[in-house]
């Protein structure tokens, strides 16, 4: 199902409460209670591209199913299919912060919302396009994509985040992009701020750093670029 709505509070929130099928992809032109990560909110002013695709566990090779190994690497898939959509389809090269911001010309264009709820998956998905219709405190970090045929560019990202790809070529193509390769970092290990530089991800796409003499590896949390 392809479901395009004018205004709704979330297309994450509207997917966990309604009955569709694995494969439902929810677009909205705007959104009047976004979500991020955390408790952060996303701001979705109308022009910007927000929608979220439904998965749901099990063996059925249809679209929309996966398996729950699958779902390890469901955020990294989200990123790579946004990015080789915008490269394809608007002809620019965004990069990737570590996990799950996508960035163009060191701001965010777009973010990422996995949630696992009860026996759904849901991928949501949030891109700028007019960097002005964005609230002024987030101008600083935040940006936009600039005009895009947004249809276009929901399909494509949903079909590339239904269709299969293995974990090899996720780890590949999100490697690929990565913006943070080689740059110093500060980000909270052990409960302690702790800085040193990024040098790549590993085969779960965690990140991994070297501070000082030794190696960490990140499977979740926030990094900053200092
Ligand atoms: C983040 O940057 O922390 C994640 C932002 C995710 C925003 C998208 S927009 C579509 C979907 N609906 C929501 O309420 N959030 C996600």
């Amino acid at each position: 199902m392809f479901i395009h709505l004018k205004s709704i509070d979330s297309t994450n929130n509207y997917i966990e409460k309604n009955h569709f099928p694995p494969g439902t992809v929810v677009w909205a032109d705007t959104q009047t209670a976004g979500r991020g990560r955390g408790d952060h909110e996303f701001s979705s002013p109308p022009g910007g591209i927000y929608f979220s695709c439904l998965f749901k566990e099990g063996k059925e090779t249809e679209k929309g199913y996966l398996l729950p190994h699958d779902a390890l690497l469901l955020t990294p898939k989200a990123a790579v299919a946004v990015c080789s959509s915008l490269e394809e389809i608007c002809s620019i090269k965004p990069g990737i912060k570590w996990v799950n911001d996508i960035l163009l010309d060191g701001k965010k264009v777009c973010g990422i919302l996995c949630e696992h709820i009860k026996d759904k998956y849901i991928v949501g998905i949030g891109i700028n396009t007019s960097a002005s219709t964005l609230p002024e405190e987030l101008k600083a970090t935040a940006g936009g994509i600039g005009e895009a045929p947004r249809k276009t560019l929901v399909k494509s990202i949903a079909k590339k985040l239904f269709d299969p790809m293995d974990d090899e070529t996720i780890v590949s193509e999100y490697s690929k992009r990565l913006d943070t390769l080689g740059k110093n970092v500060s980000f909270i290990y052990d409960g302690k701020e702790t800085t040193g530089t990024v040098t790549g991800i590993n085969e779960s796409c965690n990140l991994t750093i070297r501070a000082g003499s030794a190696t960490v590896t990140l499977s979740s949390g926030e990094i900053r670029v200092i």
